[in-house]
């Protein structure tokens, strides 16, 4: 695999842990307010991210390859509000989402086809996370100061993760 590529994937492979890392932090911050939903939510989320490092892992390994892993970056644990802790996931998602973007176009460069096959899932991934996200950052916003309000989108987020409790690849 080219030198430039293996970087890429390791620092990819970096990057979706420290996404696993954020999330489980927000999780712990709602579990602190009990916010059960949110956190169950952020939870699921976290596992989520964890398969993505490991899509990337065992990539590296199909192709004959070796991973060094790097360290993981300490996650945000101050969040101001649910608000706050939601829009702080749309700010990350956004950026990986850049990432994996100029990822592929590396991979473009590089001529690396299995590489874009690969990347093509997390582009379509990427779209998914930023809808999801960024609908119950709306949805927060609306809520504003309104606590039965906040417990009803709580409670619907705890639905939600549930029905995806089981592991996704
Ligand atoms: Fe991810
Ligand atoms: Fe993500």
């Amino acid at each position: 695999m080219n030198e430039s590529v293996q970087t890429a994937i390791a620092d990819q492979i970096r990057e979706e842990l420290y996404s696993a890392y954020f999330y489980l932090s927000a999780a712990s911050y709602f579990e602190s307010i009990s916010l059960t939903g949110f956190a169950g939510w952020m939870r699921q989320q976290s596992q989520e991210e964890i398969a993505h490092a490991m899509k990337f892992f065992d990539f590296v390994h199909d192709r004959g390859s070796r991973v060094v892993l790097q360290a993981i970056p300490q996650p945000p644990y101050e969040f101001s509000s649910p608000l706050d802790a939601f829009s702080q996931a749309l700010a990350h998602e956004r950026k990986v989402t850049a990432r994996i973007n100029e990822f592929y176009s590396l991979t473009v460069r590089e001529q690396d086809y299995p590489a874009q096959v690969l990347l093509q899932w997390f582009i379509s991934e990427q779209v998914e996370e930023e809808k999801t996200t960024s609908q119950l950052v709306e949805e927060l916003r609306m809520v504003g100061e309104n606590s039965s309000a906040l417990l009803l989108l709580n409670n619907n987020a705890a639905a939600r993760s549930s029905a995806s409790a089981t592991p996704t690849t």
